[in-house]
């Protein structure tokens, strides 16, 4: 039996097993239909504002992510500012990416950042954590990481497209004083150190402000094998004293597995045996949480257990659901242990690796490592992931889907002079209003769906979403997860009146739909203006949909 931990630890990879993939139907919208559903926004139930970081991304230095995904370099003819690439950060720009972690991941634990800067002829090549589980297949630099991006391209890769960066340090293979130096080589003015001065000579004269700092990743596991004693230790001594040049410094501490309550209450426990202050140090808690088991019970096996990301059935459709829809309880969870030692809640969640995980077989660039060709399914999946997220506002100051481009739950694929935005992709931007706004408490009532999961009754909720308001724009997102019916369902503003309206959503009859190389346009957003005059809103959510309503208030 092999669960995630021996996977990273050893850099092994499964085999795919396929299934025949059916096709799904919808018969189309019926406007003389009567509602089946209601939505009630309640106005006067504010829950808390959305932090903007809800919709961060993760990048790790990982097959496909940096070389070929986000660096294609300066001499090449693939449109790029100095060296990355050009269509990824004009559309990060456009989904109003907040902030981008980076440099993993696993990876984090063994990376030198001191390798990454300097002239770039002279930086060294150095074995990539990911190179045991690298195919032949994998261009070389994906093996053995020649470097060339390091901070430096990073963090001008993230003010290109108005993001924060959000830096993991090493705390299995480093010691504290190179966390130290990194925040002094990033953040400290020109001319007051010697890193500063490297930093200037690398054309970068203006101190970088880097405020999101990662101490370890996963230190459950490849961060260290800790046990969450020990990695308290560790935090408490890494983060004991660090440069701030006038920067706040928010610290993520490494957070639990899924529903390792028990990582999140010794951690607690230990860093708060020196003292009750000691809970000022941590910004937030890093839980990763990722959707992987669609076995439909049968196993733990983290290989066996795996889906296929193209070949699946409807039942299957709902699995991956049902797995997505744990993040609402994982959230709820932790927060209540947390709150078991924090009254005051001055530490966050920082959900900053999720997504679905498939086996591997779906690449469109066969060889990238950890690559998948995300499907309407996720897009679903994702909608009804950062609807979670809207909803508990109070707990989630961060979220960082994993990852950003050629890896699991991907925005982008991208080959070469090949660029594609994928349907999760086109949900970041739907939902991009959502930043900074009110979240409002909403109640969704559908009529739950029912299917046969292996020879008994399952059912699964039939529509639910998030709602937000910043000035007199509210924005409602809805996921319906029902494979073949179509909600009509009247939406009620409590407290609210609509000057108007339109909808974008996402859908296609063929539950399998995605966006390749060859054809970019099988999912994309379609837009209408809703009318309302005669009555209230009543709106029709397709089957297997994400929709994004954009409300002008009176
Ligand atoms: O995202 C891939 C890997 O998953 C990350 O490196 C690690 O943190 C997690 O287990």
């Amino acid at each position: 039996m092999i669960n995630r931990r021996d996977f990273l630890h050893q850099g092994t990879l499964g085999a795919a097993a396929l299934f025949a993939a059916p096709k799904i139907g919808w018969a189309g919208a019926s406007t003389s239909r009567t509602a089946d559903s209601r939505i009630e926004v309640l106005f006067d139930e504010p829950l808390g504002t959305i932090s903007p970081n809800i919709y961060g991304h993760f990048t790790e230095n990982l097959g496909g992510v940096f070389y070929d995904g986000i660096w294609v370099g300066e001499k090449s003819p693939v449109p790029n500012i100095g060296g990355l690439r050009k269509s990824l950060i004009e559309h990060m720009r456009r989904i109003k990416a907040p902030v981008i972690r980076y440099p993993g991941g696993c990876f984090a634990d063994s990376y030198d950042w001191r390798d990454g800067i300097g002239p770039v002829e002279k930086r060294p090549r150095r074995t990539n954590f990911w190179a045991n589980a690298e195919s032949n297949l994998a261009p070389l630099n994906h093996r053995y990481d020649p470097n060339t991006v390091g901070t430096n391209e990073f963090v001008h890769f993230c003010e290109l497209i108005g993001a924060e960066p959000y830096l993991a340090a090493n705390v299995r293979s480093l010691p504290a004083s190179a966390f130290q130096q990194w925040v002094e080589y990033c953040n400290s003015p020109a001319g007051t150190t010697t890193l500063a001065d490297a930093r200037v000579a690398a054309g970068y004269p203006e101190p970088f402000h880097v405020k999101y700092w990662g101490v370890g990743n996963e230190s459950w596991g490849c961060g260290g094998e800790f046990t969450a004693q020990e990695y308290a230790v560790e935090f408490r001594r890494y983060s004991t004293w660090l440069p701030n040049y006038g920067d706040k410094l928010n610290l993520v501490a490494s957070g639990p597995n899924t529903d390792d309550w028990s990582w999140t209450r010794e951690f607690l426990e230990e860093v708060l045996r020196k003292g009750p202050g000691e809970l000022r140090r941590i910004y937030g808690l890093a839980l990763h949480y990722y959707s992987w088991n669609l076995s439909r019970g049968k196993t733990q096996d983290w290989v066996a257990g795996k889906g296929d990301a193209l070949r699946f059935d409807t039942v299957d459709w709902y699995e991956l659901l049902r797995e997505g829809e744990r993040m609402e309880n994982l959230v709820t969870g932790h927060w209540q242990v947390m709150s078991e030692f924090d009254q005051e809640h001055l530490v966050k969640l920082v959900v900053d690796e999720w997504g679905p995980w498939y086996r591997p077989g779906s690449e469109a660039t066969p060889g990238d490592l950890l690559e998948q060709m995300p499907t309407l399914r996720d897009a679903v999946f994702s909608g009804m992931t950062l609807d979670i997220f809207n909803r508990n506002p109070e707990k989630v100051a961060m979220a960082n889907c994993a990852q950003l481009i050629n890896c699991l739950n991907s925005l982008y694929l991208a080959h070469e002079d090949r660029f594609v935005i994928t349907p999760v992709g086109h949900v970041f931007e739907l939902y991009a209003t959502h930043q900074g706004g009110q979240s409002l408490r909403t109640i969704f009532s559908a009529p739950d769906l029912h299917y046969e999961r292996d020879g008994s009754p399952a059912s699964f909720w039939g529509l639910r979403g998030s709602a937000s308001v910043r000035g007199k724009t509210l924005t409602l997102t809805v996921v319906n997860p029902s494979t073949s019916e179509a909600r009509m369902t009247e939406i009620d503003l409590r407290g609210a009146a609509v000057k108007e309206a339109n909808m974008s959503f996402l859908s296609n009859a063929d539950i399998h739909a995605h966006n390749t190389f060859d054809q970019p346009n099988v999912v994309v957003p379609v837009t209408k203006s809703l009318s309302f005059s005669q009555g209230p809103l009543v709106v029709e959510f397709p089957p297997a949909s994400v929709s994004a309503l954009n409300i002008q208030l009176e």
